[in-house]
């Protein structure tokens, strides 16, 4: 029959044994280690509770205890040997294959919206127009008011344009920009204010909520029609060609007296009829005119002395028909395969 300390010993081992066997850190290794090996450790406690033995337990604990030290060796060393090639293992995994091939990083562009931004402004730019900024969030006066829009204009309506609770309300035109940039200095002005829009339209193919369009001002002494049917020409023949030509269709808009609705000729067909001009030889750009002397009363300036143009124009439409989108809502889902076409 083993004695005591005999069976005390072979269920700590088979303990310590177990551990070794399961343990994955050399953390934990160590901390077996000072259970057993160390100063306090099982063994140590062992040989001291030995000179207590029974003389006749004597030779058989003896032998227990030179036994368990010796396996509890041989399992520490397969243990630690075990934990090595596991962090090994690991190490490996995580080494970076250099034979394989590079990734390539693909190099962004510009938005189509941002390159005809762009283009416009630089072509505006050699005319002498500098570009000017506005908040996207305005004032009802800005937006409307003062750019002589009647109470009853169908744009104030809330359907049409989101309003804040404060009165405020997400811009439906860079317009709002000339009265900002008049009631800030003097004439004369020459200025271009590109800019993102809001309108609370059901969208579709050509309409969303967001949109940009491109705002042109020009305040001087007799400023004419025919600077801005020139300065119009010009600049469809910098966008789509020196074919290009400029048609003014008469118009209302409350902000400019006369005003006009002006088409570029069909950049597809050069005038001739196609389905994208619908068979007209036009494209349909935006409004322009002289501006109201009312807004320039407005701002303080004496229309007397000044007069101006104003014309705007949709970037989106710019976009579309030059590179032959047929959605606008593409422009908007940020798909990559789309964009990395233009
Ligand atoms: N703000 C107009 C619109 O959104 C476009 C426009 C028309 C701007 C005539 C002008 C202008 O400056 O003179 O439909």
């Amino acid at each position: 029959m083993a004695c005591d300390i005999a069976i005390k010993i072979k269920s700590k081992m088979d303990a310590a044994e177990a551990a070794l066997n399961s343990g994955s850190t050399p953390d934990e290794l160590e901390s077996i280690r000072i259970d057993i090996l160390g100063r306090n450790g099982f063994f140590s406690e062992i040989s001291s509770e030995l000179k207590n033995v029974p003389r006749e337990d004597k030779p058989e604990a003896g032998k227990a205890f030179n036994e368990a030290r010796n396996r509890f060796t041989e399992l520490f060393s397969a243990a630690g040997k075990r934990i090595e090639s596991l962090r090994k293992g690991t190490e490996k995994k995580l080494r970076p294959d250099l034979t394989l091939p590079g990734r390539k990083h693909r190099v962004g562009k510009k938005h189509p919206i941002s390159r005809v931004i762009d283009d416009c402004v630089n072509i505006f730019r050699r005319l002498g127009f500098i570009v000017a900024d506005g908040p996207e969030i305005e004032t009802v006066y800005n937006n409307f008011d003062a750019l002589n829009t009647p109470d009853e204009h169908p744009s104030r309506d809330p359907q049409d344009t989101f309003y804040f609770n404060d009165g405020r309300l997400l811009r439906t035109q860079t317009s709002p920009v000339q009265i900002r940039v008049m009631q800030k200095q003097d004439p004369p002005v020459r200025i271009v204010a590109p800019g993102r829009c809001f309108r609370r339209d059901t969208p579709d193919a050509t309409h969303s909520l967001n949109f940009h369009q491109i705002e042109g001002l020009y305040v001087d002494r007799d400023v004419s029609m025919a600077d801005l049917k020139s300065t119009l020409l010009f600049f469809a023949r910098e966008l789509i060609g020196s074919k290009a030509d400029v048609r003014f269709r008469p118009h209302f808009f409350p902000f400019t007296e006369p005003s006009v609705e002006y088409d570029f000729s069909c950049i597809m067909c050069g005038g001739k009829g196609c389905r994208i001009c619908k068979y007209s030889g036009w494209l349909e750009i935006s409004g322009a005119g002289m501006v109201n002397p009312a807004v320039l009363r407005n701002v303080g300036y004496d229309p007397e002395i000044w007069s101006g143009y104003a014309f705007g124009m949709g970037i989106e439409r710019i976009a579309m028909i030059r590179y032959a989108i047929n959605d606008i809502r593409l422009l908007y889902e940020n798909s990559s395969r789309f964009l990395h076409q233009f």
